[in-house]
């Protein structure tokens, strides 16, 4: 995601330590204690601007939401939406999501979502996506057994790609779907900023799977 320099981000975030973090490795183990509610925690790497876990935290009161994204001209725009409109089960994390081990205790995390990520189309880059088997490594370890991950895009390469690492590391596919605006209802699908700019340019891939109990 391309956003322009926000002079204004770093003051922001410096003001607000209550909702954002960042240096979460703090929080390793003691996330609860940023919420109003001790209930099950779930965490999104590289939120964006935030559209699909704001309008998460919205809908489900009865889950935690970490948003965790790396650039700090883009979380700032979240943490501007959230100090205008507090929501009580939302806090921010300002990192590279590279480091989930180093934020989250084993098994603190109930469920993963990436959505629309980086494709990096190159195979020099390959390790880089962030369905790349040392990321799902670093997600299996975070997540509780049998964890789940939500993976959303719209690039065909990076869908196909993830399947295959997926697969390879021995996730089972609860659900897939090829074309998800073809069958779900806005109700049942909370749209993130990429998703409404692209969908009308080709079909959305979705994929939900979990992970097998056993750490490797
Ligand atoms: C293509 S945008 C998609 C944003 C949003 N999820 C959406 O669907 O509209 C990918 C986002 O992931 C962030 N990102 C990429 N790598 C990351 C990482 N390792 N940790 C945290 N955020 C990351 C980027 O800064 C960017 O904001």
């Amino acid at each position: 995601m391309r956003v322009r320099n926000k002079p204004w981000a770093p003051k922001l975030i410096a003001a607000h330590p209550e909702l954002i973090t960042e240096d979460p490795t703090q929080l390793k183990g003691q996330w609860q204690s940023r919420f109003e509610k001790t209930q099950p925690l779930q965490i999104e790497v590289g939120s964006g601007k935030g559209q699909f876990i704001i309008e998460m935290a919205k809908r489900h009161p009865e889950i935690n939401y970490v948003a965790i994204e790396i650039q700090t001209s883009v979380i700032a725009v979240i943490l501007k939406k959230l100090v205008a409109e507090p929501l009580p089960n939302l806090q921010l994390a300002h990192a590279d999501g590279q480091a989930v081990t180093a934020f989250f205790e084993p098994h603190e995390v109930d469920r993963l979502y990436l959505n629309f990520s980086d494709p990096w189309p190159k195979s020099r880059h390959e390790k880089r996506r962030l369905t790349y088997k040392t990321f799902l490594q670093a997600y299996q370890e975070v997540l509780k057994p049998n964890g789940q991950i939500e993976f959303k895009t719209d690039n065909r390469g990076l869908f196909e790609f993830s399947l295959t690492s997926m697969n390879n590391y021995g996730l089972h596919f609860e659900q897939v779907w090829l074309d998800l605006h073809a069958v779900v209802t806005p109700e049942e699908n909370v749209e993130t900023e990429y998703e409404q700019k692209f969908s009308a340019k080709g079909p959305i891939y979705k994929i939900i799977a979990t992970f097998p109990a056993a750490e490797k």
